[in-house]
């Protein structure tokens, strides 16, 4: 069965260029040999990922990620079962956005409505489809 997970989290302070580049290598290589695919967006020292595969694969992924010390604040937004990939061509697509672009894509008037969503990922959720939309 078909999974996506959805959270955010706050950069390291120490976090560089060469750190985002070193996460993404990595990541697209395990995702390829996994069957996993996403998006990370990244804006203003903000993490914002999407991951879709198999529960228990997505599981095992998501508890090493929350431990990864280039992040902290790791706030699940949701996790639940999808019938199709936003982004089944992406081992793990990336985009470094404004919050103007965000607000945009996201189709809200404030920032603060991504930042601080909680109970509901609807906002963001509607920001990757709109971003894989644009890739395919
Ligand atoms: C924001 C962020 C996103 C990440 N996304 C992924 C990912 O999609 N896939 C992946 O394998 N690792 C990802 N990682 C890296 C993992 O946290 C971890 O370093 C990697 O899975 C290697 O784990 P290991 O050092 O225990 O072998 C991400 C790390 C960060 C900070």
């Amino acid at each position: 069965m078909l999974y996506e997970l959805i959270y955010r989290s706050h950069a390291s302070d120490n976090v560089s260029e060469n750190d985002l580049k070193e996460i993404l290598d990595v990541a697209r290589k395990f995702n390829g040999q996994n069957n996993i695919t996403g998006c990370l967006l990244y804006n203003n020292k903000q993490f914002l990922q999407l991951l879709e595969g198999e529960f228990n694969t997505l599981m095992a992924l998501y508890e090493r990620i929350k431990i990864d010390p280039r992040h902290k604040e790791v706030f699940l937004l949701h996790m639940r079962e999808t019938d199709y990939r936003i982004y089944p061509d992406w081992t793990m697509a990336f985009k470094s956005m404004n919050k103007t672009e965000m607000k945009q894509k996201a189709g809200v008037t404030e920032f603060t409505e991504i930042e601080n969503e909680r109970d509901d990922s609807a906002i963001s959720k509607q920001l990757f489809e709109t971003i894989g939309k644009e890739l395919s």
